[in-house]
């Protein structure tokens, strides 16, 4: 069994990339298990608070991606680039302490997101490359879900109603469940 840990980056209510991740909990292939996390709570960044102690959603967080033998990253896409709450959120994961390092090093990470625009998080996920990049975790560029046009493809109470995005997702989880399972054998 894979665990993979997913985390939306929007906080509101009717966010279609928190409604993509629930899809994606539905369409998980067997022998993939995968669990929300949240951003939700994480104050802005600032060392000053920092010294003071890990706030309880950022060492959640942390605690989680640790436990996970992935990172499923699930981001809107804001001014074609990652929106600030998530970048927040993962430079506050991304700290090393000398008893507590970043769980993001090695960590096996893909990206997807949907937007209501036509281009489904392309620039969004482009953004992810260099942070992942820089704080040293796998990332997985195996398969890609762009999910263009949200608007369309969810219900009013933001269940996925599109049978080809819901394949896309199935096999999207298998590949990286496979990548996944690799490098833990590694
Ligand atoms: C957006 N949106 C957006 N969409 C896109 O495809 N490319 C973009 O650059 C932007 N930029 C952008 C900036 C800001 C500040 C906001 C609030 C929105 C629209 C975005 O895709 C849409 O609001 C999604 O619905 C956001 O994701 P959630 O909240 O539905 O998960």
């Amino acid at each position: 069994m894979v665990r993979i840990l997913g985390v939306a980056g929007s906080l509101r209510k009717g966010s279609y990339n928190a409604a993509l991740l629930r899809a994606a909990v539905e369409a998980a292939p067997e022998g993939v298990e995968l669990v929300l996390g949240t951003i939700r709570g994480i104050p802005l960044f600032d060392a000053d608070e920092e010294a003071l102690g890990l706030p309880p959603a950022v060492k959640a967080l942390r605690e989680g991606i640790r436990a996970a033998d992935g990172l499923l990253i699930v981001s809107p896409e804001y001014n074609a680039s990652i929106p600030g709450v998530m970048k927040n959120a993962a430079d506050w994961v991304s700290r090393v302490y000398p008893e507590d390092p970043s769980p993001f090093a090695g960590k096996p990470v893909a990206v997807m997101g949907a937007s209501m625009g036509n281009f489904g998080t392309l620039q969004a996920q482009d953004a992810w490359r260099p942070v992942f990049k820089r704080v040293e975790a796998q990332m997985w560029f195996g398969g890609q879900v762009v999910v263009p046009r949200a608007q369309t493809l969810f219900d009013a109470e933001g269940a996925l109603t599109d049978e080809a995005t819901a394949k896309r997702l199935t096999q999207f989880l298998a590949g990286f469940a496979g990548f996944v399972g690799k490098m833990k054998g590694a």
